[in-house]
């Protein structure tokens, strides 16, 4: 009996950390390529009746580390293993998470039904793009929300903020508690993307900015598109200073970059993909819903 964290290649850091939080042994997953870009993997232990915590994120390149997880995974039961816990920071393909236009693949449940069939039991993220879109019944899903914590480490490293606004359906909310969070005003952006060219607009009406600290807060930054139209808008409205930050920073190509030349002060994410930007780590609050929610025997 006993649990145990495997460190797939794509979280290895993480997976550290998480034994450490947990108490737990680390176990590390041999990992080379072979010289056609295919993964050689190797796990030395026993792992008979363990309970198994198996760390590795779907961040780019998402299709190598996701079949890396799924061939650890059906390892990890084939060697006897008593439960399997995918741990997944960043969990990739959840963003398709519907029919938008016909005949389009629905990945996040590709995605869900092979890891059932790679054997695991439980899955768990942070803030994926649409938690309802995890509880379909294919397996047992858990999502960790960061979204207070990252606003409240933000706010601890860079000072008090007087607005918190986040773009989209589900800015309504994030901007919310991270606000209450931090003793700050919410606000709501509005925006849009065309399903076809993948252009965003946001529009930031009636918000009164004018020489105010913003930060800006969104569960994923990928080509920063969304973000750099929010810090546009919101300088354009007089803000003060714009910060931008984010559950998952992908920045994509130059979108960091593109962030700061759009007059970002900053530009903060977590450690679900690890990036030079990756000020916050929430793998204490990982670790938090694994003690609260799992039985590691
Ligand atoms: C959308 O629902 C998400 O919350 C983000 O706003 C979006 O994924 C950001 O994408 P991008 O950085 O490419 O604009």
């Amino acid at each position: 009996m006993g649990a145990v964290v495997i460190g797939g290649p794509a979280s290895r850091t993480q997976a550290r950390r998480l034994a450490e939080e947990l108490n737990l042994e680390y176990v590390p997953v041999e990992h080379k390529l072979f010289p056609d870009g295919e993964s050689y993997l190797r796990i030395d232990a026993d792992l008979r009746g363990k309970v198994v915590l198996l760390c590795q994120g779907t961040h780019p390149p998402q299709d190598r580390h996701l079949l890396q997880l799924l061939m650890i995974a059906k390892t990890v039961e084939e060697r006897g293993a008593s439960r399997l816990v995918a741990v997944v920071p960043y969990l990739a393909y959840a963003r398709q998470d519907r029919e938008f236009l016909q005949g389009e693949v629905v990945s996040i449940r590709v995605v869900l039904e092979s890891l059932r069939c790679a054997g695991v039991d439980v899955l768990l993220t942070v803030n994926p793009h649409s938690p309802w879109a995890l509880t379909s019944g294919v397996l047992e899903a858990v999502s960790v929300d960061v979204t207070r914590f990252l606003a409240r480490k933000v706010a601890e490293l860079l000072g008090p903020f007087h607005l918190v606004g986040s773009p989209g359906k589900k800015g309504r909310s994030m901007a919310e508690s991270a606000a209450e969070e931090i003793g700050a005003e919410p606000f709501h952006l509005a925006s849009s993307r065309d399903p076809l060219t993948g252009q965003v607009t946001v529009r930031a009406e009636g918000i009164d900015a004018a020489g105010k600290r913003v930060l800006l807060i969104d569960d994923i930054v990928s080509t920063g598109g969304t973000m750099v139209g929010a810090v546009r808008e919101l300088l354009g409205l007089g803000a003060r200073e714009v910060v931008v930050s984010c559950v998952h920073g992908l920045f994509v190509g130059d979108a960091a970059e593109r962030l700061v030349k759009a007059g970002a002060s900053a530009v903060i994410s977590t450690d679900t993909v690890p990036t030079d930007h990756s000020k916050v780590s929430v793998i204490g609050e990982v670790a938090r819903a694994i003690r609260e929610r799992m039985e590691l025997g």
